[in-house]
């Protein structure tokens, strides 16, 4: 074979016989279980590149194409190699391809070069076929579980006590549940921990409160209202001196371990619970009470993470607080910036108790990973926790400490969420509010459907409805909560989705025999959504390592459109012999499965009909 070594000083004389030991590696990258296609031809194309340059750990940066022109996928890696090697990126290319070619992958129908040294990637109709394969039967897993699971932390929701959940938590709390659902279909082992705040300074005025209201009235009516219950308390916290010195005085006491401090302490925190998990069940989010570690799960841990900083020498004194100093962490002027560990009374810090959860996830649990889901305004305190758990051994050199950061929810003026009276909106309001909204749309476009299934319906559009528009949005970014477009039926929203859903379950149901097989992809539309369908799992791979759910809704999106155009272009029941027609009702049910489980990643439940 010609491989054009002549035109290449850089290549290798033995370069001719790797070619066969290139299509021998090339099988682990066609491992059957690994049926994620972007990996596959990354694995595949580098090693190419590598064998032939000579050059270790080449990039051949696969994407997907980002027209249908253009192929399944493109490699846009040849460039940048030719740069460092100061040699025609189209040359190069044309060089690459003629080994790929070389190669008689199966994958592969064709390759071309295009541009100034792209390669374009078009996948052979049977090997998609046969990609289609394993995954039909009804039972058969869309996502293949991981040879290597790790243990990983997903710290998300994490409200604090005080107060019922409202707007703030939402993010977190549904982002954090999406990502802990994609790591566990691939087989990780997840270990959500909800470290709710519990005790801060704010139980010792909520104890003073419930006290004084024990002696008027009924304390479990009064509690079942926290918010107001938490405003009442804080309004004589502001305006009574001596009301205020108590509750200080109480919290020492709470914190020392007084049991009759306990037990009121207790009282609230278990009905604060309460409320969370009512809302995380409406939600359908996946955290329960044995998720929980709170933050008073570490209180006896702290004094021995003072000492250990203390005995590493990272402890300074500034204004009278203990504090660590890392050179990295420099404010506007250049002045140090500390984490505070432990205040001028003795009490201890959100950092303290952090330091003291890292330890424990890296020691004890032994995570691989931990991920904080929590507000980008907490940024630089993980920063710095992160850091010095670093600095001092508290956290394994093996677990990597992930801040996901997410920006703020704001109304439509821009402005953070509130009510009229300026207050956060609490969470059920708002998630009563969009039921109800959901239920007007429901009624208006279906006025024959029965009461009972309007309310079934609309609780679970309302519910996606919240969840997806929050999902769908690149999540560093501060989002702009908008019913309107949320719960249309129209563009990248969950009513959309689940209506495709709906509407190809329909025509499913319309036919008794379910064994059908994928056998043609002869209009281009079938072969597209096959296509998309197989990428799933390349999705799936892609969030579980940056942790950006929007991923997985701009690819149901796309499987949506897709599916609309080969549901327009393609007929189905009404398809000209039976083979084709059971080739395009099993694409349909593979479509209808993979947005099935998509959604199911994100938390949305489907509707069979709508
Ligand atoms: N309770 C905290 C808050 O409401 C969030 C806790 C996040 N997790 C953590 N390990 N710090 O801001």
């Amino acid at each position: 074979m010609d491989i054009g070594v002549q035109f290449f000083p850089f290549l290798k004389p033995e370069f001719q016989s790797k070619v066969l030991s290139q299509q021998l590696r090339s099988k682990d990258a066609m491992n059957p279980t690994n049926r994620n296609l972007k990996q596959v031809l990354s694995t595949l194309i580098s090693d190419s590149l590598s064998e032939m340059t000579g050059i270790a750990d080449c990039n051949a940066n696969v994407i997907t194409a980002s027209k249908p022109e253009f192929g399944d996928y493109q490699a846009n890696g040849v460039m940048a190699l030719a740069k460092q090697l100061k040699t025609n990126p189209r040359e190069l290319a044309q060089q690459l391809v003629s080994i790929l070619e070389a190669q008689n992958n199966p994958l592969i129908k064709q390759y071309e070069v295009a541009g100034p040294g792209f390669i374009n990637i078009h996948l052979a109709n049977n090997f998609l076929i046969d990609q289609a394969q394993p995954i039909q039967p009804e039972k058969a897993p869309l996502i293949s579980k991981t040879d290597e699971p790790d243990s990983i932390v997903v710290d998300y929701s994490s409200p604090n006590l005080a107060k019922e959940m409202h707007v703030g938590h939402l993010r977190g709390t549904i982002i954090g549940d999406c990502l802990a659902r994609v790591l566990e279909s691939l087989g990780h082992n997840i270990i959500r921990q909800n470290h709710v705040g519990d005790w801060g300074t704010q139980f010792g005025m909520l104890i003073t409160y419930m006290q004084e209201m024990e002696q008027h009235t009924d304390l479990p009516t009064q509690l079942s209202d926290l918010e107001s219950f938490y405003r009442a308390a804080k309004q004589r916290f502001d305006e009574d001196k001596d009301f205020a010195d108590l509750a200080r005085k109480n919290v020492v006491k709470l914190q020392s371990g007084d049991p009759d401090f306990l037990t009121a302490w207790k009282l609230f925190i278990d009905e604060s619970l309460s409320h969370c998990q009512a809302l995380y069940d409406k939600l359908n989010i996946t955290l329960s009470p044995s998720d929980l570690k709170a933050e008073s799960f570490y209180k006896d841990d702290l004094e021995g993470i003072v000492k250990t900083l203390d005995a590493q020498s990272l402890l300074s004194v500034s204004e009278g607080a203990r504090c660590v100093f890392l050179p990295q962490f420099t404010g506007k002027e250049g002045e140090p910036l500390p984490v505070i560990i432990q205040k001028t009374d003795g009490g201890y810090l959100y950092a303290t108790t952090d330091l003291a959860a890292i330890k424990y996830r890296s020691f004890e649990l032994k995570a691989d990973r931990s991920l904080y889901v929590v507000d980008a305004r907490q940024s630089l305190h993980f920063q710095q926790v992160f850091a010095v758990a670093r600095e001092a051994d508290l956290a394994s050199e093996a677990i990597s400490l992930e801040h996901i950061a997410y920006g703020v929810m704001m109304g439509k003026d821009g402005r953070p969420f509130k009510t009229r009276t300026g207050d956060l909106v609490k969470l059920v309001d708002l998630l009563d509010e969009s039921i109800s909204r959901a239920y007007d749309l429901v009624s208006d476009k279906n006025p024959q459907l029965d009461e009972d299934s309007r309310r079934i319906i609309s609780e679970k559009i309302g519910i996606a409805a919240v969840k997806y528009a929050d999902l769908s949005k690149n999540r560093t970014s501060d989002y702009i909560f908008d019913w309107s477009t949320m719960l249309s039926f129209e563009g990248n929203t969950a009513p959309y989705l689940m209506y495709a859903y709906a509407r190809i379950k329909s025509i499913l149901r319309k036919q008794e025999n379910k064994n059908y097989q994928i056998s043609s992809l002869d209009m281009p539309e079938e072969r597209g959504l096959l296509v998309k369908i197989l990428q799933l799992p390349e999705v799936i791979d892609a969030v579980a390592r940056d942790c950006y759910p929007n991923q997985l809704c701009n690819y149901l999106y796309e499987l949506s459109g897709s599916f609309m155009r080969f549901y327009e272009s393609c007929p189905i029941l009404k398809a000209e012999d039976e083979e084709l027609r059971n080739s395009r009702l099993a694409l349909a049910a593979l479509a209808a499965k993979t947005l099935h489980q998509g959604l199911d990643l994100l938390g949305i439940e489907t509707l069979e009909q709508m």
